[in-house]
Protein backbone atom coordinates (compact mmCIF):
# COMPACT_ATOMS: atom_id res chain seq x y z
CA UNK A 1 0.00 0.00 0.00
CA UNK A 2 2.96 2.16 0.50
CA UNK A 3 4.20 2.26 -3.07
CA UNK A 4 0.20 3.56 -4.20
CA UNK A 5 -0.06 7.63 -4.25
CA UNK A 6 -1.31 9.02 -1.35
CA UNK A 7 -5.48 8.99 -1.02
CA UNK A 8 -6.74 11.99 -0.74
CA UNK A 9 -8.98 13.96 1.07
CA UNK A 10 -11.53 13.52 4.27
CA UNK A 11 -12.74 10.07 5.12
CA UNK A 12 -15.62 9.34 7.26
CA UNK A 13 -15.01 5.99 8.43
CA UNK A 14 -17.85 3.97 10.44
CA UNK A 15 -17.54 0.22 12.12
CA UNK A 16 -18.24 -1.15 15.49
CA UNK A 17 -14.72 -2.96 14.77
CA UNK A 18 -12.47 -0.77 17.31
CA UNK A 19 -9.21 -2.71 16.30
CA UNK A 20 -10.52 -2.40 12.04
CA UNK A 21 -11.22 1.46 12.99
CA UNK A 22 -7.94 1.88 14.15
CA UNK A 23 -5.86 -0.29 11.75
CA UNK A 24 -7.25 1.30 8.97
CA UNK A 25 -7.59 4.98 10.14
CA UNK A 26 -3.69 4.56 10.87
CA UNK A 27 -2.73 3.31 6.76
CA UNK A 28 -4.72 5.57 5.70
CA UNK A 29 -3.25 8.31 7.46
CA UNK A 30 0.03 7.33 6.57
CA UNK A 31 -0.82 8.26 2.87
CA UNK A 32 -2.23 11.12 3.39
CA UNK A 33 -5.63 10.98 4.33
CA UNK A 34 -7.61 12.92 7.21
CA UNK A 35 -9.32 10.20 8.84
CA UNK A 36 -12.53 10.50 11.15
CA UNK A 37 -13.84 7.34 12.91
CA UNK A 38 -16.61 6.79 14.96
CA UNK A 39 -18.41 3.80 16.33
CA UNK A 40 -22.15 3.67 14.82
CA UNK A 41 -24.62 5.02 11.93
CA UNK A 42 -26.19 7.53 14.09
CA UNK A 43 -22.50 9.32 15.03
CA UNK A 44 -21.80 8.67 11.71
CA UNK A 45 -24.57 11.11 10.52
CA UNK A 46 -24.12 13.97 13.09
CA UNK A 47 -20.81 14.17 11.78
CA UNK A 48 -21.56 14.59 8.44
CA UNK A 49 -24.04 16.92 8.83
CA UNK A 50 -21.22 18.86 10.98
CA UNK A 51 -18.52 18.35 8.62
CA UNK A 52 -17.62 17.95 5.07
CA UNK A 53 -15.64 14.40 4.19
CA UNK A 54 -15.40 13.39 0.32
CA UNK A 55 -15.62 9.63 0.71
CA UNK A 56 -17.37 7.45 3.66
CA UNK A 57 -16.44 3.42 4.64
CA UNK A 58 -19.52 2.06 6.30
CA UNK A 59 -19.13 -1.53 7.17
CA UNK A 60 -22.72 -3.26 6.30
CA UNK A 61 -23.35 -4.87 9.26
CA UNK A 62 -24.00 -2.04 12.72
CA UNK A 63 -25.90 -2.07 16.08
CA UNK A 64 -28.76 0.35 15.50
CA UNK A 65 -29.46 1.56 12.31
CA UNK A 66 -27.47 -0.40 9.85
CA UNK A 67 -25.32 -0.06 6.85
CA UNK A 68 -27.96 -0.35 4.16
CA UNK A 69 -30.49 2.47 6.24
CA UNK A 70 -27.43 4.48 7.07
CA UNK A 71 -26.50 4.56 3.05
CA UNK A 72 -29.88 5.55 1.75
CA UNK A 73 -29.85 8.73 4.54
CA UNK A 74 -26.60 9.76 3.19
CA UNK A 75 -27.84 9.72 -0.41
CA UNK A 76 -30.34 11.67 0.83
CA UNK A 77 -29.18 14.01 2.80
CA UNK A 78 -25.71 14.12 1.11
CA UNK A 79 -25.81 12.64 -2.16
CA UNK A 80 -22.95 14.63 -3.25
CA UNK A 81 -20.89 12.10 -0.91
CA UNK A 82 -19.97 8.71 -2.25
CA UNK A 83 -20.54 6.03 -0.16
CA UNK A 84 -18.59 2.54 0.49
CA UNK A 85 -19.93 -0.31 1.86
CA UNK A 86 -17.91 -2.64 3.78
CA UNK A 87 -19.26 -6.44 3.90
CA UNK A 88 -17.86 -9.45 5.45
CA UNK A 89 -19.93 -12.11 3.21
CA UNK A 90 -20.40 -10.45 0.15
CA UNK A 91 -23.74 -12.26 -1.48
CA UNK A 92 -25.44 -11.29 -4.49
CA UNK A 93 -28.14 -9.62 -2.04
CA UNK A 94 -26.29 -7.87 -0.11
CA UNK A 95 -24.26 -6.66 -3.16
CA UNK A 96 -27.52 -5.36 -4.85
CA UNK A 97 -29.00 -4.28 -1.66
CA UNK A 98 -26.16 -1.93 -0.81
CA UNK A 99 -25.95 -0.65 -4.58
CA UNK A 100 -29.78 -0.18 -4.48
CA UNK A 101 -29.43 2.09 -1.28
CA UNK A 102 -27.08 4.26 -2.95
CA UNK A 103 -23.87 3.10 -2.44
CA UNK A 104 -21.58 4.34 -4.56
CA UNK A 105 -18.97 0.52 -4.39
CA UNK A 106 -18.23 -1.93 -1.63
CA UNK A 107 -15.26 -3.70 -0.22
CA UNK A 108 -15.23 -7.61 1.50
CA UNK A 109 -13.37 -8.18 4.58
CA UNK A 110 -10.74 -8.91 4.88
CA UNK A 111 -9.91 -5.02 3.40
CA UNK A 112 -7.22 -5.43 0.50
CA UNK A 113 -5.33 -2.49 1.36
CA UNK A 114 -4.16 -1.62 -2.17
CA UNK A 115 -7.83 -2.35 -3.46
CA UNK A 116 -8.81 0.37 -1.16
CA UNK A 117 -6.68 2.87 -2.30
CA UNK A 118 -7.44 2.67 -5.58
CA UNK A 119 -11.55 2.42 -4.61
CA UNK A 120 -11.04 5.61 -2.56
CA UNK A 121 -9.12 7.13 -5.40
CA UNK A 122 -11.86 6.83 -7.71
CA UNK A 123 -14.47 7.71 -4.82
CA UNK A 124 -12.53 10.94 -4.26
CA UNK A 125 -12.05 12.10 -8.10
CA UNK A 126 -15.86 10.96 -8.08
CA UNK A 127 -16.42 13.71 -5.24
CA UNK A 128 -14.56 16.32 -7.18
CA UNK A 129 -16.61 16.00 -10.37
CA UNK A 130 -19.99 16.41 -8.10
CA UNK A 131 -18.78 19.38 -6.61
CA UNK A 132 -17.30 20.95 -9.80
CA UNK A 133 -21.27 20.25 -11.53
CA UNK A 134 -22.86 21.64 -7.58
CA UNK A 135 -20.48 24.66 -7.70
CA UNK A 136 -21.51 25.39 -11.58
CA UNK A 137 -25.16 25.08 -10.81
CA UNK A 138 -24.13 27.66 -7.84
CA UNK A 139 -23.32 30.13 -10.69
CA UNK A 140 -26.20 29.93 -13.52
CA UNK A 141 -29.46 28.83 -13.18
CA UNK A 142 -31.00 25.52 -12.90
CA UNK A 143 -33.71 24.49 -15.19
CA UNK A 144 -36.57 21.55 -14.97
CA UNK A 145 -34.92 20.85 -18.52
CA UNK A 146 -31.42 21.37 -18.17
CA UNK A 147 -29.27 24.68 -16.64
CA UNK A 148 -28.35 27.48 -18.38
CA UNK A 149 -25.01 28.77 -17.07
CA UNK A 150 -23.80 32.34 -17.47
CA UNK A 151 -23.15 34.88 -14.93
CA UNK A 152 -22.56 38.08 -17.24
CA UNK A 153 -24.47 40.91 -17.08
CA UNK A 154 -26.38 40.31 -20.47
CA UNK A 155 -27.28 37.09 -19.07
CA UNK A 156 -28.38 38.02 -15.62
CA UNK A 157 -30.69 40.33 -17.58
CA UNK A 158 -32.31 37.13 -19.68
CA UNK A 159 -32.77 35.59 -16.36
CA UNK A 160 -34.03 38.84 -14.75
CA UNK A 161 -37.05 39.12 -17.42
CA UNK A 162 -37.42 35.25 -17.66
CA UNK A 163 -38.44 35.53 -13.72
CA UNK A 164 -40.19 38.40 -14.93
CA UNK A 165 -42.74 37.60 -17.08
CA UNK A 166 -42.77 33.72 -16.65
CA UNK A 167 -45.98 33.81 -14.33
CA UNK A 168 -47.98 35.78 -16.89
CA UNK A 169 -49.81 34.60 -19.63
CA UNK A 170 -48.38 37.35 -22.49
CA UNK A 171 -46.47 35.99 -25.97
CA UNK A 172 -42.75 36.31 -25.35
CA UNK A 173 -40.51 36.34 -28.53
CA UNK A 174 -37.12 35.01 -27.90
CA UNK A 175 -34.56 36.81 -30.17
CA UNK A 176 -30.59 35.87 -30.64
CA UNK A 177 -27.97 34.34 -33.24
CA UNK A 178 -28.70 30.69 -33.98
CA UNK A 179 -26.86 28.10 -30.70
CA UNK A 180 -27.17 31.24 -28.19
CA UNK A 181 -29.70 29.17 -26.21
CA UNK A 182 -32.93 30.55 -27.25
CA UNK A 183 -34.67 27.45 -26.75
CA UNK A 184 -33.00 26.29 -23.63
CA UNK A 185 -34.75 30.06 -22.71
CA UNK A 186 -38.19 28.64 -23.97
CA UNK A 187 -37.85 25.74 -21.31
CA UNK A 188 -36.62 27.96 -18.59
CA UNK A 189 -39.81 30.13 -19.15
CA UNK A 190 -42.30 26.74 -18.92
CA UNK A 191 -40.09 25.72 -16.17
CA UNK A 192 -41.03 28.80 -14.05
CA UNK A 193 -44.33 29.53 -15.01
CA UNK A 194 -47.58 28.29 -13.64
CA UNK A 195 -48.03 26.00 -16.01
CA UNK A 196 -45.29 23.78 -15.39
CA UNK A 197 -47.14 20.44 -14.24
CA UNK A 198 -48.52 21.40 -18.33
CA UNK A 199 -47.24 19.98 -21.77
CA UNK A 200 -44.23 22.21 -23.30
CA UNK A 201 -44.86 21.64 -26.71
CA UNK A 202 -41.90 22.42 -29.12
CA UNK A 203 -42.65 22.50 -33.01
CA UNK A 204 -39.57 23.95 -35.62
CA UNK A 205 -41.48 25.83 -38.19
CA UNK A 206 -39.05 25.61 -40.44
CA UNK A 207 -38.30 21.57 -39.89
CA UNK A 208 -41.71 20.85 -41.03
CA UNK A 209 -42.77 20.65 -44.31
CA UNK A 210 -45.10 23.81 -45.64
CA UNK A 211 -48.42 21.36 -46.66
CA UNK A 212 -48.00 19.89 -43.18
CA UNK A 213 -47.65 22.91 -40.74
CA UNK A 214 -51.35 23.76 -40.30
CA UNK A 215 -52.90 20.19 -40.01
CA UNK A 216 -49.77 19.94 -37.65
CA UNK A 217 -50.40 23.00 -35.56
CA UNK A 218 -54.76 23.06 -35.59
CA UNK A 219 -55.11 19.31 -35.82
CA UNK A 220 -57.50 17.42 -38.68
CA UNK A 221 -60.51 15.62 -38.77
CA UNK A 222 -60.82 11.79 -40.89
CA UNK A 223 -60.92 12.47 -44.06
CA UNK A 224 -59.57 15.63 -44.59
CA UNK A 225 -57.38 14.66 -47.10
CA UNK A 226 -56.13 11.68 -48.99
CA UNK A 227 -53.54 10.72 -46.18
CA UNK A 228 -55.57 11.42 -43.23
CA UNK A 229 -56.97 8.39 -42.11
CA UNK A 230 -57.73 9.26 -38.66
CA UNK A 231 -58.44 12.17 -36.76
CA UNK A 232 -55.28 14.39 -35.29
CA UNK A 233 -54.97 16.48 -32.53
CA UNK A 234 -52.71 19.63 -33.35
CA UNK A 235 -50.39 20.68 -31.19
CA UNK A 236 -52.35 23.43 -30.02
CA UNK A 237 -54.70 21.33 -28.19
CA UNK A 238 -51.60 18.90 -27.16
CA UNK A 239 -50.16 22.33 -25.41
CA UNK A 240 -53.76 22.69 -23.89
CA UNK A 241 -52.54 23.98 -19.91
CA UNK A 242 -48.87 24.58 -21.08
CA UNK A 243 -46.69 26.00 -23.19
CA UNK A 244 -46.60 26.33 -27.18
CA UNK A 245 -43.31 26.93 -28.61
CA UNK A 246 -43.07 27.72 -31.96
CA UNK A 247 -39.13 28.01 -33.00
CA UNK A 248 -37.77 29.95 -36.34
CA UNK A 249 -41.31 31.49 -36.18
CA UNK A 250 -39.96 33.21 -39.50
CA UNK A 251 -39.99 30.75 -41.68
CA UNK A 252 -44.23 30.40 -41.33
CA UNK A 253 -45.86 30.42 -44.65
CA UNK A 254 -47.10 33.72 -45.66
CA UNK A 255 -50.62 31.48 -45.79
CA UNK A 256 -50.29 30.33 -42.19
CA UNK A 257 -49.94 33.65 -40.75
CA UNK A 258 -53.78 34.89 -40.68
CA UNK A 259 -54.69 31.20 -39.24
CA UNK A 260 -52.12 31.66 -36.07
CA UNK A 261 -53.54 35.00 -35.50
CA UNK A 262 -56.68 34.19 -35.68
CA UNK A 263 -56.02 31.29 -33.11
CA UNK A 264 -54.48 33.32 -30.96
CA UNK A 265 -57.24 35.93 -31.05
CA UNK A 266 -60.13 33.89 -30.49
CA UNK A 267 -57.69 31.26 -28.62
CA UNK A 268 -59.86 28.42 -30.66
CA UNK A 269 -58.41 26.18 -33.61
CA UNK A 270 -60.17 25.08 -36.12
CA UNK A 271 -59.11 21.08 -37.51
CA UNK A 272 -58.50 20.85 -41.05
CA UNK A 273 -61.68 19.32 -42.46
CA UNK A 274 -63.80 19.78 -39.32
CA UNK A 275 -66.64 21.48 -38.92
CA UNK A 276 -66.12 22.58 -35.12
CA UNK A 277 -63.40 24.66 -33.45
CA UNK A 278 -61.84 23.58 -30.17
CA UNK A 279 -60.73 26.04 -27.57
CA UNK A 280 -57.18 25.83 -26.36
CA UNK A 281 -55.44 27.17 -22.84
CA UNK A 282 -51.52 27.70 -24.03
CA UNK A 283 -48.71 29.86 -23.45
CA UNK A 284 -47.35 31.16 -27.01
CA UNK A 285 -43.55 31.38 -26.78
CA UNK A 286 -41.67 31.94 -30.24
CA UNK A 287 -38.06 32.32 -31.45
CA UNK A 288 -36.08 33.85 -33.93
CA UNK A 289 -32.70 34.12 -35.50
CA UNK A 290 -33.78 36.80 -38.06
CA UNK A 291 -34.18 39.86 -37.62
CA UNK A 292 -38.69 40.09 -37.82
CA UNK A 293 -38.38 43.72 -38.49
CA UNK A 294 -36.91 43.21 -41.19
CA UNK A 295 -38.75 40.80 -42.77
CA UNK A 296 -42.23 42.77 -41.78
CA UNK A 297 -41.07 45.55 -43.27
CA UNK A 298 -39.96 43.38 -46.92
CA UNK A 299 -43.85 42.00 -46.25
CA UNK A 300 -42.50 38.56 -45.79
CA UNK A 301 -44.24 38.43 -42.09
CA UNK A 302 -47.66 40.32 -41.29
CA UNK A 303 -47.32 42.93 -39.38
CA UNK A 304 -50.45 42.16 -37.37
CA UNK A 305 -49.33 38.45 -36.28
CA UNK A 306 -46.14 40.40 -35.63
CA UNK A 307 -47.41 42.54 -32.99
CA UNK A 308 -50.06 39.96 -31.54
CA UNK A 309 -46.41 37.26 -30.58
CA UNK A 310 -43.70 40.50 -29.86
CA UNK A 311 -45.78 41.18 -26.72
CA UNK A 312 -42.47 40.87 -24.82
CA UNK A 313 -39.42 40.38 -26.05
CA UNK A 314 -36.12 38.47 -24.85
CA UNK A 315 -33.04 39.36 -26.68
CA UNK A 316 -30.30 36.10 -26.11
CA UNK A 317 -26.73 37.71 -26.80
CA UNK A 318 -24.24 36.10 -28.82
CA UNK A 319 -21.13 34.53 -27.12
CA UNK A 320 -18.28 36.84 -28.09
CA UNK A 321 -20.35 39.49 -26.02
CA UNK A 322 -20.10 37.22 -22.56
CA UNK A 323 -16.68 36.90 -22.50
CA UNK A 324 -16.74 35.90 -19.04
CA UNK A 325 -19.28 33.21 -19.54
CA UNK A 326 -16.74 31.39 -22.31
CA UNK A 327 -14.90 29.18 -19.61
CA UNK A 328 -17.68 28.84 -17.58
CA UNK A 329 -19.90 27.16 -20.21
CA UNK A 330 -16.55 25.34 -21.52
CA UNK A 331 -15.61 24.11 -17.99
CA UNK A 332 -19.63 23.01 -18.04
CA UNK A 333 -19.41 21.23 -20.96
CA UNK A 334 -16.08 19.54 -20.47
CA UNK A 335 -17.86 18.37 -16.77
CA UNK A 336 -20.30 16.57 -18.42
CA UNK A 337 -18.86 15.13 -21.36
CA UNK A 338 -16.05 13.44 -19.02
CA UNK A 339 -19.22 12.32 -17.01
CA UNK A 340 -20.72 10.73 -19.92
CA UNK A 341 -17.67 9.02 -21.22
CA UNK A 342 -16.64 7.96 -17.17
CA UNK A 343 -13.88 9.78 -17.35
CA UNK A 344 -12.50 11.88 -14.02
CA UNK A 345 -12.63 15.47 -15.18
CA UNK A 346 -9.77 16.75 -16.60
CA UNK A 347 -8.74 20.38 -16.04
CA UNK A 348 -8.76 23.38 -18.45
CA UNK A 349 -5.04 24.25 -19.63
CA UNK A 350 -4.56 28.28 -19.26
CA UNK A 351 -3.45 27.98 -22.79
CA UNK A 352 -6.80 26.67 -23.88
CA UNK A 353 -8.90 28.75 -22.06
CA UNK A 354 -7.22 31.76 -24.08
CA UNK A 355 -7.61 29.99 -27.77
CA UNK A 356 -11.34 29.49 -26.45
CA UNK A 357 -11.43 33.41 -25.01
CA UNK A 358 -9.89 34.45 -28.91
CA UNK A 359 -11.78 32.87 -30.87
CA UNK A 360 -15.44 34.55 -32.02
CA UNK A 361 -17.95 31.99 -32.21
CA UNK A 362 -20.14 32.44 -35.22
CA UNK A 363 -21.98 28.89 -33.94
CA UNK A 364 -22.31 30.77 -30.52
CA UNK A 365 -22.57 27.93 -27.38
CA UNK A 366 -23.55 25.34 -29.78
CA UNK A 367 -20.26 25.23 -31.23
CA UNK A 368 -18.66 25.45 -28.37
CA UNK A 369 -20.32 22.98 -26.60
CA UNK A 370 -19.37 20.93 -30.08
CA UNK A 371 -15.59 22.05 -29.72
CA UNK A 372 -15.22 20.82 -25.86
CA UNK A 373 -17.16 17.47 -26.80
CA UNK A 374 -14.75 16.84 -30.03
CA UNK A 375 -11.52 17.84 -27.97
CA UNK A 376 -12.78 15.14 -24.59
CA UNK A 377 -13.13 12.71 -27.43
CA UNK A 378 -9.67 13.09 -28.65
CA UNK A 379 -7.46 14.02 -25.33
CA UNK A 380 -6.50 11.31 -23.06
CA UNK A 381 -4.53 12.87 -20.36
CA UNK A 382 -5.67 14.46 -17.07
CA UNK A 383 -5.53 18.47 -18.63
CA UNK A 384 -7.15 19.49 -22.03
CA UNK A 385 -4.76 21.17 -23.83
CA UNK A 386 -4.31 23.23 -27.13
CA UNK A 387 -3.73 20.62 -29.09
CA UNK A 388 -6.65 19.12 -28.27
CA UNK A 389 -8.88 21.53 -29.25
CA UNK A 390 -10.47 21.37 -33.40
CA UNK A 391 -7.68 23.01 -35.70
CA UNK A 392 -10.59 26.03 -36.55
CA UNK A 393 -9.59 27.24 -33.16
CA UNK A 394 -5.54 26.24 -32.95
CA UNK A 395 -5.33 28.35 -35.79
CA UNK A 396 -7.91 30.65 -35.26
CA UNK A 397 -6.00 34.29 -36.11
CA UNK A 398 -8.40 37.81 -34.87
CA UNK A 399 -8.67 39.77 -38.03
CA UNK A 400 -10.40 42.29 -36.02
CA UNK A 401 -8.73 45.81 -35.80
CA UNK A 402 -10.38 47.37 -32.92
CA UNK A 403 -9.66 51.06 -33.05
CA UNK A 404 -12.90 51.81 -31.67
CA UNK A 405 -13.65 49.24 -28.93
CA UNK A 406 -16.42 49.82 -27.16
CA UNK A 407 -16.04 47.16 -24.48
CA UNK A 408 -13.35 47.02 -22.07
CA UNK A 409 -12.91 42.97 -22.93
CA UNK A 410 -11.87 44.23 -26.45
CA UNK A 411 -8.77 46.32 -25.42
CA UNK A 412 -5.23 45.27 -26.92
CA UNK A 413 -1.92 45.95 -26.45
CA UNK A 414 0.22 48.43 -29.20
CA UNK A 415 1.44 45.05 -30.33
CA UNK A 416 -1.16 43.29 -30.88
CA UNK A 417 -2.91 45.80 -32.33
CA UNK A 418 0.01 46.70 -34.82
CA UNK A 419 0.02 43.19 -35.79
CA UNK A 420 -3.69 42.79 -36.35
CA UNK A 421 -3.39 45.81 -38.46
CA UNK A 422 -0.35 44.59 -40.53
CA UNK A 423 -2.22 41.40 -40.96
CA UNK A 424 -5.68 43.41 -42.21
CA UNK A 425 -4.10 45.79 -44.62
CA UNK A 426 -2.11 42.52 -46.27
CA UNK A 427 -5.09 41.01 -46.61
CA UNK A 428 -7.25 43.79 -48.23
CA UNK A 429 -3.98 44.53 -50.74
CA UNK A 430 -3.82 40.21 -51.42
CA UNK A 431 -0.73 39.89 -50.09
CA UNK A 432 1.26 42.40 -51.84
CA UNK A 433 4.44 43.85 -49.71
CA UNK A 434 5.37 46.84 -51.90
CA UNK A 435 1.92 48.27 -51.15
CA UNK A 436 1.41 47.52 -47.71
CA UNK A 437 4.86 48.80 -46.54
CA UNK A 438 3.53 52.59 -48.83
CA UNK A 439 0.20 52.53 -46.90
CA UNK A 440 2.23 51.48 -43.63
CA UNK A 441 4.48 54.18 -44.35
CA UNK A 442 7.72 51.91 -43.50
CA UNK A 443 10.20 50.86 -45.79
CA UNK A 444 10.28 46.62 -46.97
CA UNK A 445 12.90 45.88 -44.71
CA UNK A 446 11.02 47.08 -41.69
CA UNK A 447 8.04 45.05 -43.22
CA UNK A 448 9.80 42.07 -42.99
CA UNK A 449 11.05 42.84 -39.68
CA UNK A 450 7.45 43.04 -38.13
CA UNK A 451 6.18 39.82 -40.63
CA UNK A 452 9.05 37.87 -38.96
CA UNK A 453 8.21 39.10 -35.76
CA UNK A 454 4.40 38.13 -35.83
CA UNK A 455 3.81 37.10 -39.40
CA UNK A 456 0.25 37.53 -41.12
CA UNK A 457 -0.43 33.96 -39.45
CA UNK A 458 1.55 33.46 -36.45
N1 LIG B 1 -26.45 29.32 -21.07
C1 LIG B 1 -26.29 28.03 -21.42
N2 LIG B 1 -25.86 27.14 -20.51
C2 LIG B 1 -25.70 25.85 -20.84
N3 LIG B 1 -25.93 25.34 -22.05
C3 LIG B 1 -26.36 26.17 -23.01
C4 LIG B 1 -26.57 27.56 -22.76
N4 LIG B 1 -27.00 28.15 -23.88
C5 LIG B 1 -27.07 27.19 -24.80
N5 LIG B 1 -26.70 25.99 -24.30
C6 LIG B 1 -26.62 24.72 -25.04
O1 LIG B 1 -26.23 25.02 -26.36
C7 LIG B 1 -26.98 24.30 -27.32
C8 LIG B 1 -27.75 25.26 -28.20
O2 LIG B 1 -28.79 25.86 -27.44
P1 LIG B 1 -30.26 26.07 -28.04
O3 LIG B 1 -30.68 24.89 -28.86
O4 LIG B 1 -31.14 26.49 -26.94
O5 LIG B 1 -29.94 27.29 -29.02
P2 LIG B 1 -30.88 28.01 -30.07
O6 LIG B 1 -30.66 29.45 -29.90
O7 LIG B 1 -32.26 27.49 -29.96
O8 LIG B 1 -30.21 27.53 -31.44
P3 LIG B 1 -30.87 27.54 -32.94
O9 LIG B 1 -31.06 28.97 -33.32
O10 LIG B 1 -29.81 26.88 -33.75
O11 LIG B 1 -32.13 26.78 -32.84
C9 LIG B 1 -27.87 23.38 -26.53
O12 LIG B 1 -27.26 22.12 -26.41
C10 LIG B 1 -27.97 24.04 -25.18
O13 LIG B 1 -28.21 23.11 -24.16
MG1 LIG C 1 -33.42 26.47 -31.37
Amino acid sequence: MSEQPPSPGRILLIDDDEVLCDFLGLQLERRGATVVAERSAEAGLERLAAEDFDVVLCDLHLVGLDGLAFTQEVARRSPQVPVVVITGAATMDTTIAAMRAGAWDFLLKPIDLDLLAVVLDRAAKHRALQGEVVSLRRQGRELAGGLMVGTTPSMKRVYELIDRVAPGDAPVMICGASGTGKELVAAALHAASTRKAGPFVAVNCAAVPAALLESELFGHARGAFTDAKRERKGLFAQADGGTLFLDEIAELPLELQPKLLRALQERRVRPLGGTGEIAFDARLITATNRDLDTEVHERRFREDLFYRINVVRIDVPPLRERHADIVLLARHFLARAAARAGRPLPTLAPAAAEKLLAYEWPGNVRELENCIESAVAVSDGPELNVSDLPAKLRDFQSQRVVLAADSSQDLVTLAELSQRYLNRVLTLLSGNKTRAAQVLGVDRRTLYRMLARGGPSA
